[in-house]
């Protein structure tokens, strides 16, 4: 029997590889300019680690996390990670970071891992970019995280996003706000779900981030954590919007978001999309005052956001391909002298750092000019027995069709200056 992929779980083939290695580019060339550095955190984790910090009434917690028994240490779970903020926070403190320079900005690439029921922009195993802005608790973190994004949004040609605001308060004022949404849930508990009914008492916020039809009807009328924030947060957030303001990003308020995720506190965001149906968050994060202190590390803030590369890739849909590796040169060959001096001259040019392709086995010309054709090669360069004999092969522009003789002596470096390397092509 043919063995198929997990349900939920995608291979990546060549001619979307070349996306994501753009993208991945374009994050990497972007988070240098803020000065953010990588961090490779593993993908297996204590399972405890997620418990604690996502938190118990979570869906992911709950019921999402690929999670085992550890043979190696009797009675101890570990859980394939669903998200990267829990597993950067342990990493720095373990590596007690604090102490030597509190102020840290993180960015990662790779895989995580939610058994969601799969559906058009969701999956099993996705990928996420996301970054963590560690012992910074100034608003302008906040600000500089939005403008990160909104230059990475910019430089893919992405411009239809929408970026959505609120702010969750601090142990300060969210007691307040728990207090009076729970007395507002009870007041209408029996239209609520089952889950929202179960996980009400412990944590009400859930219910407003619940997609339940009949929850949504209820919570409409729910308060809005945003008029119950203490002074402190008050501030904070409208430095956040002025910042965005002065640097002209635009932003709406959606005092009901409460992300899935129980860590946060004050700025919380999502950029949306209204092109991939109900999976319409791109990339979301927020602050979490609380987080490191919780883990066992410092008292140090953090602010941070993950965007999901498959809902990226989606909306950027099939680009031109000529943005990606396609040959600079398709080196054409007839006979087996020309074989031979086709091989060293296609590595001489390679070292060089053209994208050169040529065939293993002698084929016509006519069918090697198709291939030629069907990688979208910029040029052919042709050297059969009689251009061996005249000492001159032909250099054939594939777009103009136009052809020029070029000496075979020291062509790789008339045709390496000629050609565009597999940097430009990018
Ligand atoms: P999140 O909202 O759970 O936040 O995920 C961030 C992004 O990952 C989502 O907006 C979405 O684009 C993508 N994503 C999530 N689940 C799936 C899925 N099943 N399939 C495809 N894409 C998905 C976090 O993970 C936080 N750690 C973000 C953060 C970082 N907050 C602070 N720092």
């Amino acid at each position: 029997m043919k063995i198929t992929r997990i349900r939920g779980f995608s291979d990546l083939l060549p001619g979307e590889t070349e996306t994501w290695q753009f993208v991945e580019q374009v994050a990497r060339e972007v988070f240098a300019r803020y000065n953010f550095s990588e961090i490779r955190i593993p993908i297996l984790e204590k399972t405890e680690l997620f418990s604690r910090s996502l938190g118990e009434t979570t869906d992911i917690v709950e019921k999402e996390m690929y999670t085992f028994a550890d043979q190696d240490a009797k009675g101890s779970m570990l859980t394939l990670r669903p998200e990267g903020t829990a597993g950067v926070v342990r990493a720095y403190i373990e590596a007690g970071l604090a102490q030597v320079e509190p102020m840290q900005k993180f960015y990662y690439l790779g895989p995580m891992f939610r058994r969601e029921r799969p559906q058009k922009g969701r999956f099993r195993q996705f990928y996420q970019i996301g970054a963590e802005v560690l012992g910074r608790k100034d608003p302008v973190a906040d600000a500089e995280l939005l403008l990160l994004l909104n230059d990475f949004f910019s430089t893919l040609g992405l411009h239809d996003l929408s970026l959505e605001l609120n702010s969750l308060g601090c142990s300060e004022c969210r007691p307040r706000y728990r207090s009076e949404l729970l007395s507002f849930l009870q007041q209408t508990e029996d239209k609520l779900c089952e889950n929202c009914r179960r996980r009400m008492e412990r944590n009400p916020l859930r219910v407003l981030d619940c997609k339940e039809p009949s929850c949504s009807q209820v919570t409409k009328n729910a308060p809005c954590i945003i008029d119950y924030l203490c002074q402190a947060c008050q501030d904070h957030f409208a430095e956040v919007k002025r910042l965005l303001e002065e640097t002209k990003v635009a932003y709406i308020i959606n005092p009901k978001m409460v992300r899935g995720l129980d860590y946060y506190g004050r700025t919380t965001f999502e950029w949306t999309t209204n092109r991939l149906g109900s999976q319409n968050a791109v990339a979301a994060g927020g602050r979490y005052d609380g987080l490191v202190k919780d883990l066992g590390g410092p008292a140090v803030a953090g602010v941070g956001f993950a965007l999901g590369m498959e809902r990226l890739v989606l909306l950027l849909g099939v680009e031109e391909e000529s943005r990606f590796n396609r040959p600079g040169l398709y080196l054409a060959w007839m006979g087996k002298a020309a074989g031979d001096w086709a091989f060293p001259v296609a590595h001489a040019l390679r070292q060089r750092g053209v994208v050169v392709e040529m065939e293993g086995e002698e084929k016509s010309l006519k069918s090697q000019m198709r291939r030629a054709d069907k990688l979208k090669a910029q040029y052919v360069f042709i050297v059969g027995e009689d251009e061996l004999n005249k000492g001159k092969g032909i250099l054939r522009h594939m777009g103009s069709k136009e052809q020029v003789e070029v000496d075979l002596k020291g062509v790789e470096t008339e045709l390496a200056g000629k050609l565009p390397t597999s940097k430009t092509n990018l």
